[in-house]
């Protein structure tokens, strides 16, 4: 039978083999020892998941051995030097060092690698019914933003350039949802959220809520496309990537209502010049809408406006437990394993 370490040494225990072509001579200056404990590029990776193999969490056991999987074979592949690696390093711990109870640069990662919408797109994947399409929450979303009744204007700082955003939450069926909670954040007109402002004041977001019909309206301004924060590591990595950085201007949406799995969306603004070219990947599918002047049945006449009805799956014991994509930033960094 073959040992643990021969086995590992990828040798037998038997030790009168003769040694393969490819078996390179013991150079002169080698130390012996009384363990020989050499590994491979390959089982290096076995034995870091025997020893990982005890943990107790099975969710977190398969995640974490993937991971490791997945990690390995990158170093492999690229074949990455003890150089390029510390200035991976070195950008992570940068990454993190970037982040405040307002800037999440662990997030805008996440986003900018398209990661953050893959995970997104099999979460639509997993609801009971076909619902709306999701989109990013991204780093500006905050709990607790000030409540409206319909049809006030969330823009606090300058109102000029009105939009109305007005339609129907219901349910897959197209049954009206009433009394649903509708949350809603944007940049004002210049591209710019509150929270890249210099007082704390919030602006330019609001919680609404649905009346009897399942009908929504709220007043806000057209929001402009914007740079993503650039002045961190995220920024360097998509400057040296010869990236824009932009997002299509957008009003991001969040919405609860009872027995219905919560929908965390974003509508992009369809004539935009970064509609197609969208930096975290948010504009897509059935969230690309535009804005348009005195819309048939819109409850405030002669102002431009957008129209969308959202349609919610009914939720599943699965979606109590499976959390969002994103989070208020000055709520992340506070939980261990
Ligand atoms: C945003 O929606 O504003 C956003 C999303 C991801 C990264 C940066 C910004
Ligand atoms: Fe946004």
């Amino acid at each position: 039978m073959r040992s643990i370490l021969g086995w590992m040494n990828g040798s037998t225990d038997k030790g009168g083999a003769a040694p393969s072509s490819q078996t390179k001579a013991r150079p002169a200056h080698a130390n012996g020892g009384d363990v020989k404990l050499d590994y491979t590029s390959e089982s290096i990776t076995t034995a870091t998941l025997a020893q990982m193999a005890t943990t107790a969490d099975p969710r977190f056991k398969q995640i974490m051995e993937a991971a490791v999987r997945h990690l390995h074979a990158f170093a492999r592949e690229v074949n990455l030097t003890p150089g390029e690696w510390i200035k991976g390093i070195d950008f992570l711990t940068r990454v993190g060092q970037k982040c405040t109870p307002a800037r999440q640069e662990v997030i805008l990662l996440s986003d900018t690698l398209g990661l953050s919408t893959l995970i997104n797109t099999m979460h639509d994947k997993t609801a009971v019914e076909e619902a709306t399409h999701s989109s990013l929450l991204g780093p500006f979303f905050r709990e607790d933003p000030p409540k409206y009744k319909a049809g006030e204007q969330i823009s606090l700082r300058d109102a000029s350039d009105e939009m109305v955003l007005w339609g129907k939450v219901t349910d897959v069926k197209g049954r009206p949802l009433p009394n649903a909670i509708v949350s809603v954040w944007q940049t004002a007109t210049d591209g710019r959220y509150d929270m890249q402002a210099d007082d704390d004041t919030m602006d330019c977001r609001g919680e609404f809520s649905t009346d009897a019909n399942g009908d929504y309206l709220i007043r806000s301004v057209r929001p402009n496309f914007y740079s993503i924060p650039m002045d961190g590591p995220v920024g360097e990595m998509i400057t040296a990537q010869r990236r824009h950085g932009n997002r299509p201007a957008h009003i991001h949406f969040l919405i609860g209502a009872p027995g219905h799995r919560e929908m965390v969306t974003a509508l992009h603004i369809a004539d935009d010049p970064h509609i197609m070219d969208d930096v975290v990947f948010g504009a897509h599918g059935d969230l690309i809408a535009g804005i348009k002047m005195d819309q048939p049945g819109c409850p405030v006449p002669g102002v431009n406006s957008i129209k969308f009805n959202f349609a919610l799956s009914v939720e599943s014991e699965a979606d109590k437990k499976c959390g969002r994509v994103g989070a208020d930033p000055s709520k992340i960094g506070a939980t261990a394993i």
